[in-house]
């Protein structure tokens, strides 16, 4: 039960594998760990402490990208069997974006697909990838390049979680709930932004946009639970953002990845001709993406060790291309987002250079010297 003064929330995601469960509260992690049942935990080695004092025998899963590769997935099938999980077991995976991967696509092939169960503990998987049911695996160089849809039984989000998160991770959940807030239109990012959320807000605070972000994602997924047409728009700022994780070598991290990249798309927006002067909301996004982006302290460095034709090579090898025509996703002039082909020309490359150009300077090792006093000579 809970109190009036308890800040716990949920709801129900319509799948085609059925209906799941989404919870957010305080107290979950203790909950999920007493529970009994025929079950094989999954955890992020940084979080598995509480497992082991329990006397659990989780698989923990180092979270880094080499950890989601296709590689990697036979030790973890050997793992599960290891723990005789049958058809009949569930895992249940707690940890961020990556032991999601890992988990949605372990459960989706183990011996033709297991129940599981989910509690992600990052921003970034509580206010976005933790509903949709998608798994992303890495085969050789190539970063998600494979997956698979199959929804866990249950999600459940513990806001105490977010007491461990760095500045950094809570600026990168952040990004990607704004950025689906204002997918869904201005006046979803108008209430977004109502919240004010900042990262200094703890996880308490933080329980409304979490509630607002999944929510808003969840009439996406509903609507287009495949990814063939309202649910492509939530790619915002990912095609740059990919780019960007990929110029830096994963240096900066996916969420702010797609900071940077959603900044590039609006300076795509504006070199397309689009004037967004009567679409007020779109200054104050952009201000706030940029305040979130402000926080993670090494990115003028890492950005200084980026160069754009490294980002173009890797923006140009996305596979929503098409042989002659750019998929990219802007914003309209009325301030909502949506998707465009673009033809693939030396006009549309210059346009696309120049907006990584302008985001690696706004961002970049200038901005440091942009952002101090001036310095005085005295001699
Ligand atoms: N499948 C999807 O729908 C989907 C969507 C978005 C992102 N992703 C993937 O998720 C990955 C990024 O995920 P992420 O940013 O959630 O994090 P992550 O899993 O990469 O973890 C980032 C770091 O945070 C640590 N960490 C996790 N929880 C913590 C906590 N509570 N306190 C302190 N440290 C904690 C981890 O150990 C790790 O060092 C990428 O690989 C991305 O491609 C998948
Ligand atoms: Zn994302």
């Amino acid at each position: 039960m809970q109190s009036s003064s308890d800040p716990g929330t949920g709801f129900e995601i319509v799948s085609s594998t059925g209906r799941y469960g989404v919870a957010v509260q305080l107290g979950l992690i203790e909950q999920l760990i007493a529970m009994p049942g025929d079950r094989v935990f999954m955890v992020d080695n940084r979080l598995k402490q509480p497992l082991l004092d329990a006397g659990l025998d989780p698989i923990v899963v180092v979270a880094d990208e080499p950890a989601k590769s296709l590689d990697r997935m036979t030790d973890i099938i050997m793992q599960l069997r290891d723990r005789r999980a049958t058809r009949g077991t569930t895992l249940v995976a707690i940890g961020g974006g990556v032991v999601q991967d890992v988990a949605t696509f372990a459960a989706s092939i183990y011996m033709r697909g297991i129940a599981w169960i989910y509690l992600p503990t990052t921003l970034l998987g509580m206010v976005d990838s933790c509903i949709g049911g998608k798994s992303s695996i890495n085969v050789g160089r190539y970063k998600n390049i494979v997956g698979t849809y199959h929804p866990p039984l249950d999600v459940l989000i513990d806001p105490q979680a977010i007491a461990t998160l760095s500045a950094e991770q809570k600026a990168a959940g952040l990004c990607e709930a704004a950025k689906i807030c204002l997918c869904r239109g201005p006046e979803t990012f108008e209430r977004y932004a109502a919240l004010r959320p900042t990262i200094d807000a703890d996880g308490v605070a933080l329980v409304p946009v979490i509630d607002l972000s999944l929510r808003t994602k969840k009439w996406f997924v509903e609507v287009d639970e495949f990814d063939k047409a309202e649910r492509l728009v939530l790619n915002f700022g990912h095609t740059f953002g990919h780019a960007i994780e990929a110029a830096t070598g994963f240096a900066v991290s996916h969420g702010i990845a797609v900071g940077l990249g959603m900044i590039a798309a609006l300076h795509l927006g504006t070199a397309l001709g689009r004037n967004y002067g009567n679409a007020p909301h779109i200054a104050g996004f952009s201000a706030h993406i940029a305040a979130l982006l402000a926080a993670v302290e090494d990115l003028p460095d890492v950005l200084a060790t980026a160069r754009v034709e490294a980002a173009l090579d890797a923006f140009q090898s996305d596979k929503k291309h098409t042989h002659d025509q750019f998929a990219v996703i802007v914003v309209s002039e009325a301030g909502t987002v949506e998707r465009l082909m673009l033809a693939r020309n030396a006009a549309s490359e210059t346009m696309i250079n120049k907006a990584f150009e302008t985001v690696f300077v706004a961002f970049g090792r200038d901005a440091i010297f942009t952002n101090r006093p001036p310095v005085h000579r005295v001699a």
